[in-house]
């Protein structure tokens, strides 16, 4: 029989879909992509990471939802059903809690980023009115970083937004916008794909990204390649697991997590060959860029085209609308954690998780200017809080849930859950999740701790 979640569930298939790839395409695929694979090296970091999502990512996927599935609850209290029920120690429930903390502190970065992406919007909506134009880019992004009160008024803005579709519920809130915003982005982002494939430098851009040069590859780049392959698919918080719970039983979980992995690289790939053309285009250098990579090189690009203005509009329009469709997937397991704890409505859950997700990047906010001379690990605070929380926590909540799901859980309930694949399909899906995706991750996590 199936049981529903108390916070909803998705009306169909395709709105799983649509919400599962809106949560995985985001700021990840458009702003950490690409500067991720030019300060790595590029075709070598790839190659490791379309590795890293089907060995590690796609198996854990599936694990993820079938999980929240079995659940229907929250992260925490989804480990503490499937422990109790199956009689296996209490002690699993950290996983539930790494969970909610990783999305708290990505949540917390990736709003001030957010807020980047509206900033520019907003300084190029200006622009089409007769605003001063971006001729320094890297001058307009130093002055957006060296203003908190800039800072903190688009994370403030952001939250607001993230804020308003979690707390209006699952087929109200985070249904209906997906329904709208997933098809746009896919618009604008083929609308810059024709534009870099006309600037003729679409095969250095193929060269860049698929040429492999393993001279390059370190210890570091291991890490950063596994690390992203989490961040992008949004995995290891529990955020698909929490999605999964809101999943219909019959429909088939192996197919899900195949188009929305597909669906993610593609568009992370896709992002990358409209982006780098219109860099090489204008004779700029990717590498070393940073997190500032697009905002401080693409700026530059759209002062020499024609109609440049209106394309950066659609550009950081699209980077908003993706970052959207990620942030409400980083609110939704703590407001569901709220609504189960206390006798809180959902509006009340939500703004109490936005408020405090808030508080905590002002941290980040103000590590860009009053704090910017502190390190932590060697980082500035932005730099640090995104490196524990995907390069660490993520990798980490991953390899608890392989061997959760692998080892802990029984083989009925993982059975009956992946029902739709034949017994050869599961067998390899047991091979991945029990062997290959927990060592893959141990042997990345030992070289980092150990290089
Ligand atoms: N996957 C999103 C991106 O690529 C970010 C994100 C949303 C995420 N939910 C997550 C990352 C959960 C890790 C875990 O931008």
């Amino acid at each position: 029989m199936d049981t529903k979640s108390i916070h909803g569930m998705w009306s169909s298939r395709l709105a799983f879909i649509l919400a599962a790839s809106g949560s995985a395409v985001g700021l990840g695929n458009i702003w950490r992509f690409p500067y991720l694979a030019s300060d790595n090296g590029g075709g070598a970091f790839v190659l490791i990471y379309l590795g890293c999502i089907l060995l590690v990512g796609l198996p854990i996927m599936a694990a993820e939802i079938l999980m929240g599935r079995e659940g229907r609850m929250s992260p925490v209290n989804t480990l503490r059903k499937l422990t109790r029920e199956g009689g296996h120690s209490g002690g699993w429930t950290v996983i539930g809690w790494i969970g909610m903390l990783a999305a708290v502190a990505i949540l917390s970065f990736y709003s001030v980023v957010g807020g980047w992406t509206l900033h520019y919007v907003w300084l190029y909506v200006a622009q089409m009115f007769g605003g001063a134009p971006i001729t320094d880019p890297g001058a307009t992004f130093g002055a957006l970083l060296a203003s908190p009160s800039t800072l903190v008024f688009w994370h403030s803005m952001f939250m607001l937004v993230t804020l308003g579709v979690v707390a209006m519920g699952v087929e109200k809130g985070l249904e209906r916008a997906v329904k709208f915003l997933m098809p746009l982005l896919f618009l604008i982002l083929l609308g810059l794909l024709a534009y870099g494939i006309s600037t003729g430098k679409i095969g250095q851009a193929f060269e860049f990204l698929f040429k492999p040069d393993f001279s390059e590859v370190t210890g570091d780049t291991l890490l950063a390649a596994l690390g992203q392959a989490f961040f992008s698919l949004s995995l290891g918080m529990c955020g698909i697991m929490t999605y999964g719970a809101y999943l219909p039983r019959d429909i088939s979980i192996p197919r899900v997590a195949v188009t929305v992995a597909g669906m993610d690289t593609t568009i992370a790939l896709l992002a990358g060959l409209a982006i780098f053309p219109v860099l090489f285009a204008f004779g700029l250098d990717p590498a070393g860029g940073g997190p500032g990579l697009i905002f401080t090189s693409l700026p530059l690009a759209f002062n020499d085209m024609s109609f440049g203005i209106p394309y950066a509009v659609a550009f950081f329009g699209l980077l908003f609308v993706a970052a959207w469709t990620s942030s409400i997937s980083l609110l939704e397991p703590p407001t569901a954690f709220l609504v189960e704890k206390g006798n809180m409505s959902r509006k009340t859950s939500a703004i109490i998780a936005a408020l405090v997700i808030w508080a905590i990047g002002l941290v980040t906010a103000l590590g860009f200017n009053v704090w910017q001379n502190v390190r932590v690990f060697g980082r500035d605070l932005q730099g640090a809080i995104e490196f524990v929380a995907s390069d660490i926590m993520l990798p980490v909540g991953g390899l608890l849930i392989a061997i959760f799901a692998g080892y802990v859980l029984s083989r009925r309930i993982t059975r009956e859950q992946l029902s739709h694949l034949g017994d050869f399909g599961f067998q390899a899906w047991r091979f991945l999740i029990c062997i290959i995706a927990p060592v893959l991750v141990l042997i990345v996590l030992a070289a980092k701790i150990l290089g």
